[in-house]
């Protein structure tokens, strides 16, 4: 079956790119569905930053690359079809304009990683990284919410409070009321799964945005955060709690999470996943290498990466 390549035109893209992260879904994958829509819609105005491609056969997605410029790439490659993921980095070559090229992938995509080395990559040994953890969904305790706050899903008229906690939280950041509708609006979105804690003068003290892959059964906790005002009270184990119990209701066998090792924003993220049962099974590995090719023209500068967790 021929290969064909086209660039992303728009959201429905995005949907095609989920279609191949949901169909070769595992523990050697770097990509949940949910991870994806909350990448590319959790801020807006960034596509001219954010070069895609799309790589099809018979009608479904078997590979994709996005860069966020000046020069990182993500990618996810088929393992059926490891002789994609050489043709990914040479395109990221072609539309990267940064110096060096940055590459993350997990540790467990070998097929990618060994496209890496043949391309002269190398490993990085950076101090921040992402941990991959996952819990079975069984045996879930119940929430033991701090007094005077309220645990629940949010509800239609909850979008600027959604964003508010979200924005003091990952402050300085770029989610806002038009990104966070767009985060609602995408697939596979659902408000019964979107939690947060209600703090007696009516902000969200703690939010728990919950993605659903009802193939797989695999739910993703992106992302998770309380006030500073309000940290080590229990609150973001009640409404993480809540939220996994409500996905289990959804169907949810397990669960995945993802927190930033080594980063000053988010040092409470691996104790609390540790704590509500989480245990790490893969990590993202950072590869680098000098561009051979000059550049056509500089690209915007971009001070976070495609997988900025702001
Ligand atoms: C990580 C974060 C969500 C934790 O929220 P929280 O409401 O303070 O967490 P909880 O009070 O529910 O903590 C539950 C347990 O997790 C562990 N824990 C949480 N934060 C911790 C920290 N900073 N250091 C050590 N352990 C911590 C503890 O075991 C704690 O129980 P204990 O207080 O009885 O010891 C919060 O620090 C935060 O918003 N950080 C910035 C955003 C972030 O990193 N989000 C996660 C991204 S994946």
């Amino acid at each position: 079956m021929p290969v064909t390549r086209r660039s992303y035109t728009g959201p429905g893209d995005l949907r095609a790119m989920q279609g191949l992260a949901q169909r070769i879904w595992s523990k050697s994958s770097s990509v949940h569905v949910g991870d994806l829509a909350w990448q590319r819609f959790q801020h807006v105005g960034r596509e001219a930053e954010w070069p895609t491609v799309l790589w099809e056969a018979g009608g479904e997605v078997v590979a994709w690359g996005w860069v966020s410029l000046p020069g990182e790439l993500g990618l996810l490659v088929d393992p059926a079809r490891p002789g994609l993921a050489s043709e990914v980095l040479g395109w990221f070559e072609d539309t990267a304009s940064a110096a060096e090229l940055t590459v993350t992938v997990l540790d467990a995509e070998k097929h990618v990683i060994a496209a890496l080395e043949r391309s002269g990559y190398a490993l990085q040994e950076r101090s921040a990284f992402q941990s991959y953890m996952s819990r079975l969904l069984v045996d879930l305790p119940e929430p033991v919410v701090p007094g005077g706050f309220t645990v629940r899903p949010v509800g239609p008229d909850d979008l600027e409070r959604c964003v508010a906690v979200h924005r003091a939280v990952w402050h300085p950041s770029r989610v806002t009321g038009p990104s966070y509708r767009n985060v609602m609006a995408a697939w596979p979105y659902h408000a019964r799964l979107d939690w947060a804690a209600e703090a007696p003068d009516g902000r969200f003290g703690a939010q728990c945005l919950i993605w659903l892959d009802e193939h797989n059964a695999v739910a993703e906790l992106e992302p998770v955060g309380t006030l500073p005002e309000f940290r080590r009270t229990g609150l973001a184990r009640a409404v993480c709690l809540a939220a996994l119990r409500a996905a289990h209701r959804a169907g949810a066998r397990e669960a995945v999470v993802y927190p930033v090792i080594g980063h000053p924003k988010s040092a409470g993220a691996l104790p609390l996943y540790r704590a509500m049962g989480f245990r790490p099974y893969a990590r993202t590995l950072t590869f680098t290498r000098t561009r051979r090719r000059i550049p056509p023209s500089p690209g915007p500068a971009s001070p976070e990466g495609a997988h900025s967790r702001t």
